[in-house]
């Protein structure tokens, strides 16, 4: 078994990232790793530059996202933990997985679709062609498991497409199928302003997602303000129906405490908003101010950050070498 995954630079870890994707990280560590496997888990930069981001803040960014990862709970001493840049067979083996994935694959991709909006045209290649490095992400590999959020599921599933196809023209069975791991707690969680879009970091209202760098002050006034309906909590899930902000808090307050939704709803039936958000607060605060505290430390000393990420590519690269040896000489390439 081996679980690799990646999350993108691009500002700071949320609660959606956190709860859909990060605890499943950590939780793994353990689980796999008693069965004799291991996790690889990686800041994907070159992913990130799909959104323009500034240089000096794209370097920031990366040592930021690795000290949050590490202040979550990844053990680099337990994991292998780098960034893609690091390890130049993740674009190689992106290459030569171009001329295996078809345009018509692509261009099916929902999250293509909302990036770009209207202005195809106008959108990067890279951008389009994001999933076939994601693709490279994990069959570099031979990765059997990868634990992301829901939004994700249709990239691992043309990653599996990709390797599929390869193995059948090539003839061989060089590529693992990967298995997309979706939390079952947190598969989606949703914008504390808008119960119908995800919480994203390219949201640009602040109050619409809490992020773990947040003080606990300013967690306690997003979950405050989130935005809510006037009814009291219901006694089952069903009676959640048609209220997805309602549903999203007790998601959050459920994937926050392991508990399920429907014991947090037997715990607060009949209870209105006004007594379940102070409580969610307190839960948010208790699990993230500690995180918190962790990253601000791990961030007093950004070069040793730097070097964990070079010692994680070192490792990874051992890997990744053999592995793209193997498929350039599948193609027939002279090296
Ligand atoms: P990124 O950085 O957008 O998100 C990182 C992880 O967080 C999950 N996630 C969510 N889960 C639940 N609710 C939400 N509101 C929410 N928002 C984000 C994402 O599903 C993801 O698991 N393409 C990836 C990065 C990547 C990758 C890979 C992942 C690059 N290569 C290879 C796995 C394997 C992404 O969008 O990350």
């Amino acid at each position: 078994m081996r679980v690799v995954s990646g999350i993108k630079p691009t500002g700071n870890l949320h609660l959606g990232n956190y709860l859909g994707a990060v605890k499943q990280w950590v939780a793994m560590q353990d689980d796999i790793q008693a069965k004799g496997g291991e996790t690889m888990y990686f800041i994907a930069d070159l992913h990130g530059l799909t959104e323009w981001i500034a240089p000096a803040d794209m370097a920031a960014n990366t040592i930021e996202m690795t000290a949050t990862l590490i202040a979550a709970g990844i053990d680099p001493e337990r994991s292998i933990l780098f960034n893609q840049t690091r390890v130049p067979q993740h674009s190689e083996l992106s290459w030569l997985l171009n001329n295996v994935a078809r345009v018509g694959w692509l261009n099916r991709m929902t999250q293509f679709k909302d990036k770009a909006g209207k202005n195809r045209e106008g959108a990067s290649v890279g951008l389009y062609d994001y999933p076939v490095l994601m693709a490279a992400d994990v069959l570099l590999y031979n990765a059997t498991h990868v634990p992301v959020g829901e939004d994700q599921k249709q990239h691992l599933e043309l990653a599996r497409d990709i390797a599929t196809k390869f193995n059948n023209d090539y003839g061989r069975d060089l590529f693992t199928l990967p298995e997309p791991l979706i939390s079952a707690a947190a598969p989606r969680i949703m914008s504390l302003r808008d119960g119908a879009s995800k919480m994203s970091k390219s949201n640009p209202s602040e109050m619409s997602l809490v992020k773990l760098i947040d003080t606990d002050d300013q967690i306690a006034e997003k979950f405050r303000k989130a935005k809510t309906d006037p009814d009291v909590l219901p006694e089952t899930m069903e009676g959640l129906e048609g209220r997805a902000e309602a549903r999203n808090l007790i998601t959050i307050y459920a994937a926050l405490s392991d508990r399920d939704p429907a014991d947090v709803l037997a715990q607060f039936a009949g209870q209105g908003f006004g007594a379940f958000k102070p409580e969610l607060a307190d839960l948010a605060v208790a699990t993230l101010g500690p995180i918190r505290e962790r990253l601000t430390r791990l961030l007093d000393d950004r070069g040793e950050v730097g070097r964990i990420l070079e010692r994680g590519a070192e490792k990874a690269r051992d890997m990744a070498v053999p592995l793209l040896l193997d498929v350039q000489r599948t193609m027939g390439l002279q090296i």
